[in-house]
């Protein structure tokens, strides 16, 4: 009997040893990072790294770019502001609220069945890939988009096209180009469509006010040589307008039925993964495919938000700043939910978190000099006479027990060495929905999977 009992309170002692161990490597990472200043900035030229996983022959790997940056072939020669930026931004994430909010309530009143299309978001979408479209391929330059479902490009003969940088598509100039008829079941899937001489008419509209219509089309899809889809299905835009830069059109890699993730779910099996460059002078890349061969990738489930089909949702749990847990309630995170977001730039938190982080991060940068705050953003330094700073680490913790501690380049939205601000935001509301956005995700390798449901995270993909 006492041997039972001193092997049972060995066996306590042991798991209450393991315990303490598991907290303390948990919570076991850097307190701060040391950076030199220059690397936060862009540069005039782009560096290409040319960084991509492991080549596999099931995997497309295509090139990502900042939609402003020097890598960009779309490149304006006058930029917007970074007020401007962040402007739209919050339209973004406006659209976003109003829409898992308004559709929140049409869920509450069963009798509508007509689904509600307040507008997908757009905004910035600050991230540019290059595929190309018909036969012979025409490539094209467009934004890419978890936010969105639909694919459309501009197409001639465009009575209403802004203007773009590439030569817009010519349907009549590609064999492989076919109309979709409103018979179709491919036509039923848009949420916004109607009939012109018996054609499919699709339409998105964007939150900020932007829009594309046209006519529902298939086509050959050529993401790289080797990687080809056949019958594509996408909008070909004869009239649009809206913040789309002079990109050529969107590439939705939403989830929902019509987005490329779905249609190529056959050849790729619903996986892709991203890479967004540390600035807007490197690059980065989005690959479809090659799903077991990611290497040292953390998952985390990957939810559906009930009102929201196409978003992807995840678990934070918590966010950690210079090592130490944040005290914020659990139910302050799962009341609003939380999203991750290619095209919203600057991470979305619910109030209470977002008071918790801002309150701990200036509490460990009062050494330096504080700048005027910047649109939507509150905590802003001077780093001017400085050339290495030190500020401390921030990682969010998902559902699954990960934790990802954030780059050093996606923790600040740097406007200049005077003022370089900490990249986050409240919510108005406690229940909007969270959002994890691009600047946070810079530099790590995000693998999306859809088939097992899994959002998964490794550290300097690019
Ligand atoms: C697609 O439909 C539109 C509208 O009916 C028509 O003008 C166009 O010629 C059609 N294109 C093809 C290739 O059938």
């Amino acid at each position: 009997m006492a041997s039972l009992s001193s092997a049972l309170c060995y066996l306590c002692f042991l798991l209450l040893f393991l315990a303490l161990v598991c907290e303390c490597s948990r919570g076991k990472f850097e307190a701060y990072h040391t950076i030199d200043i220059q690397t936060l900035l862009p540069r005039d030229v782009c560096s290409s790294t040319e960084a991509s996983p492991s080549p596999s022959p099931s995997r497309a790997s295509l090139k990502v770019v900042h939609r402003h940056g020097p890598c960009s072939p779309l490149r304006l020669k006058q930029n917007p502001d970074h007020k401007q930026m962040l402007d739209r931004d919050q339209s973004r994430v406006n659209a976003i609220h109003t829409r898992t909010t308004t559709n929140a309530d049409l869920q509450a009143n069963a009798a509508n069945s007509i689904p509600a299309h307040t507008g997908d978001s757009l905004g910035t979408g600050n991230y540019v890939v290059t595929v190309g479209f018909g036969t012979p391929r025409r490539d094209q330059s467009v934004i890419f988009d978890t936010g969105s479902d639909v694919t459309w490009i501009q197409c001639r003969p465009c009575p209403s096209c802004y203007q773009q940088r590439e030569p817009v598509f010519d349907p009549s100039h590609s064999s492989t180009y076919a109309n979709i008829s409103c018979s179709s079941s491919y036509c039923s899937e848009l949420d916004l469509s109607s009939c012109t001489s018996s054609t499919c008419v699709y339409g998105v509209q964007y939150g900020d006010n932007s829009y594309t219509t046209g006519f529902l089309a298939q086509d050959t899809l050529t993401l790289t040589s080797s990687q080809v889809l056949s019958n594509f299905r996408f909008g070909c835009g004869e009239n649009n307008d809206g913040l789309f830069g002079e990109a050529a059109g969107l590439l939705g890699l939403g989830r929902e039925k019509v987005s490329i993730v779905s249609q190529a779910f056959p050849k790729f099996g619903g996986v892709f993964a991203y890479c967004l460059p540390s600035t807007s002078s490197s690059t980065g890349y989005l690959t479809f495919g090659g799903g077991s061969t990611f290497s040292n990738v953390k998952f985390t489930p990957m939810l559906t938000g009930r009102n929201t089909p196409s978003h992807y949702y995840l678990d934070l749990v918590a966010i950690y700043v210079g090592g130490q847990r944040l005290s914020i309630s659990p139910t302050v995170f799962s009341d609003a939910g939380t999203i991750i977001d290619s095209g919203t730039v600057i991470s979305r938190l619910p109030p209470a978190a977002y008071s918790a982080l801002r309150s701990a991060f200036r509490q460990l940068m009062s050494r330096y000099k504080s700048a005027p705050a910047l649109s939507i953003l509150d905590t802003c330094y001077d780093f001017s006479g400085y050339s290495q700073i030190s500020i401390p680490t921030v990682a969010l913790q998902f559902g699954g027990g990960i934790t990802t501690i954030l780059d050093s380049s996606g923790i600040l939205y740097v406007a200049s060495k005077s003022q370089a601000c900490l990249a986050f935001a409240g919510n108005s509301g406690a229940k909007d929905v969270g959002i994890i956005g691009n600047v946070q995700q810079r530099k790590f390798n995000v693998v999306y999977d859809v088939a097992k449901k899994a959002i998964g995270f490794s550290p300097n993909g690019c």
